[in-house]
C-alpha cells in the first residue's frame, strides 16, 4: 500500500500546504508549518467515518419540531450552569480552555461527581493524570459516593470503546491536546490529531446524545491551542480567566449555541476546590479602600448580569523621557484615547505623567461603558481627590468628549442600587430615552429604588460632579 500522502499543516490557523514553508501563507504565522500524514481517502475505514452523522433522516417543518427535546441537565454547580446558559445540554459539545494550574480539572472533576450523583454515571477520562492521581484529588474534593468512572487514556479510540460500553450521562475529556489517535501518524497535540479528536467527539456526542466536556490548553498568546479548528467544531466555548495569584476564577462564555454569549461565571479557589460566588460584586468590591483618590466604582455588565468592579487609576510625574500608560484588566489602546480627550476637552495636562489603571480584584472588562468610570479614577488622582464612596459611575467617552448612552442601564442601576449606592452618575441619554422606567417617584420598587440618578452629557459636567 502507498504510504498516506504528507501534507504540511499549520498549527495556527490549520491551513495546508504541500511542502514546508517558513511562514504559513493564510495566517502569516511564522514557522509553523509541521508534517502531519493522514489516512488516505480510499484507505480502510475512511470511507464512511462521517456517515454515521447522516442518520437524521428526512427534513421536518419548522413547526414540527419539538423544542422538549432541549432540555438542561444541572451540573450540581449553579455558577456552572449559568455560563451554560442554564446548564448541560443533552448532546452538546463544550470545550473548556484556561491557562494551566487554574482550575479547569478541578471544576470539571466537582462537576462531574454532581451530575454522577444526580443524572447517572460519568465518564471522566484524563490523558494527563493517573487514576490514583484523579481520586486523591476528588477526596480533597470531597466527592465520595458517586457512579463517576476514571480512566487514564489518551487513545481516542479506547475512551470510545468505553463511552460505548458504560452509556454514561456525562463524557468529560482531560484534555484534548493529550489524546490522539490511531489514524494519524502526527504528534498528540498537533492539528492534525486535535482537529479528529474534536470530530471523533462530536460523533459520539451527537450519535449518542451524550453531552461531552473537552478541556483545552491555551498557547502562550492566550488563545486555544489550535483555535480555529476547535471553536468551530464544538456548541460551546468557555475560557476560564483569572490570576493564579488571585484565590477568584471567572468563567466566560465565547461561544454558546445554547445560551447568551459573554455570559460570566464566578469562583473562588479554596482548600477544597472551586466555590461558587453567587455576589461577585460583594467579592470585587470588599477590600476597596473607600475614600482614596483614584478609585472609581463601575457597573459593568457581563451577558445577562450586572457586576460592580472597583476600577483604580495612579497618575504620577514620569521620571524618564517616555511616559508609562499601562493597563491590567483594560484595553490600554481605550486609555490611551480617554487621556487625549481628558487633555483636549476636560483641559488635564497629563503629558508628563505616568498613568496606572487597574480593574481591581483580576476582573477583565471590555465595554466601552467603563470609560466614565477609567475617566473619573485617572482625573481623581491627578486632582488628588476623592469621589464620594457611594457614587457608582458608568457611561461611554465618545471623542469629542460627549458621554454617550449605553445598553442595559436598567440592570446596572438597579445592581448598585442593590448594594448600597446612593447616587448614580450615568450617560443623560439613557435617562433621556429610558428614565421613566428607572424611577417612578421615590420609594417605588423600580431598579433605582432610593438612589438618585444623576444625567450626564459631556465630561466636563461629569468631572465636575464627581470631583469637587
Ligand atoms: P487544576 O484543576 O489542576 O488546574 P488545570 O487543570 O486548569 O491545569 O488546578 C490546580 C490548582 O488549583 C493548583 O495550583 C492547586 C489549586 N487547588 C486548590 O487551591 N485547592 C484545591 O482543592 C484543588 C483541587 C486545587
Ligand atoms: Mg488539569
Amino acid at each position: 500500500m502507498k504510504p498516506p500522502r504528507a501534507v504540511f499543516v499549520c498549527q495556527e490557523c490549520g491551513a495546508q500546504a504541500p511542502k514546508w514553508m517558513g511562514r504559513c501563507t493564510e495566517c502569516g504565522a511564522w514557522n509553523s508549518l509541521v508534517e502531519e500524514r493522514g489516512i488516505e481517502a480510499g484507505a480502510p475505514g475512511s470511507a464512511n467515518r462521517y456517515a454515521q452523522l447522516g442518520a437524521g433522516g428526512s427534513a421536518r417543518l419548522y413547526a414540527e419540531v419539538d423544542v422538549a427535546d432541549a432540555v438542561r441537565l444541572s451540573t450540581g454547580i449553579d455558577e456552572f450552569d449559568r455560563v451554560l446558559g442554564g446548564g448541560v445540554v443533552p448532546g452538546s459539545l463544550v470545550l473548556l480552555g484556561g491557562e494551566p494550574g487554574i482550575g479547569k480539572s478541578t471544576l470539571l472533576l466537582q462537576a462531574a461527581a454532581h451530575f454522577a450523583r444526580a443524572a447517572g454515571p460519568v465518564l471522566y477520562a484524563s490523558g494527563e493524570e493517573s487514576e490514583h492521581q484523579i481520586k486523591s484529588r476528588g477526596d480533597r474534593l470531597g466527592v465520595g459516593e458517586a457512579p463517576l468512572y476514571l480512566l487514564s487514556e489518551t487513545c481516542i479510540e479506547r475512551i470510545l470503546e468505553e463511552i460505548a460500553r458504560l452509556k454514561p450521562a456525562l463524557v468529560v475529556v482531560d484534555s484534548v491536546q493529550t489524546v490522539f489517535s490511531i489514524k494519524f501518524q502526527s504528534a498528540p497535540g498537533s492539528i492534525g490529531q486535535v482537529r479528529e479528536a474534536a470530530t471523533q467527539f462530536l460523533f459520539a456526542a451527537k450519535g449518542q446524545n451524550i453531552p461531552t466536556v473537552l478541556v483545552g490548553h491555551v498557547t502562550k498568546d492566550g488563545s486555544l491551542a489550535g483555535p480555529k479548528v476547535l471553536e468551530h467544531v464544538v456548541d460551546t466555548v468557555l475560557y476560564f480567566e483569572g490570576e493564579r495569584h488571585h484565590a477568584h476564577r471567572v468563567v466566560r462564555a465565547v461561544k454558546n449555541r445554547y445560551g447568551a454569549v459573554s455570559e460570566l461565571g464566578v469562583f473562588e479557589m479554596t482548600g477544597a476546590g472551586l466555590r461558587p460566588v453567587p455576589n461577585p460584586s460583594k467579592l470585587f468590591l470588599s477590600e476597596r479602600a473607600s475614600g482614596t483618590p483614584g478609585s472609581s466604582v463601575l457597573c459593568c455588565v457581563e451577558g445577562s448580569r450586572p457586576i460592580l468592579v472597583e476600577v483604580q487609576a495612579l497618575v504620577s510625574t514620569s521620571t524618564y523621557g517616555n511616559a508609562r500608560r499601562m493597563a491590567i484588566g483594560f484595553d490600554q489602546h481605550r486609555v490611551s484615547l480617554l487621556l487625549a480627550v481628558l487633555e483636549k476637552r476636560a483641559g488635564l495636562n497629563l503629558a508628563g505623567d505616568d498613568v496606572y489603571v487597574n480593574i481591581a480584584g483580576g476582573m477583565s472588562v471590555e465595554e466601552p461603558a467603563a470609560d466614565l468610570s477609567v475617566v473619573a479614577a485617572i482625573a481623581s488622582s491627578v486632582r488628588n481627590r476623592s469621589l464620594a464612596p457611594s457614587t457608582a459611575v458608568f457611561g461611554e467617552v465618545g471623542l469629542s468628549g460627549e458621554i454617550r448612552g449605553i445598553p442595559q442601564a436598567a440592570l446596572r442601576v438597579r445592581e448598585a442600587a442593590q448594594m448600597g449606592f446612593t447616587r448614580i452618575v450615568m450617560p443623560a441619554a439613557n435617562l433621556d430615552r429610558d428614565g421613566g422606567s428607572f424611577q417612578g417617584g421615590r420609594g417605588s420598587p423600580t431598579p433605582a429604588g432610593g438612589a438618585e440618578l444623576v444625567g450626564v452629557r459631556t465630561v466636563g459636567e461629569a468631572l465636575d460632579l464627581l470631583i469637587t
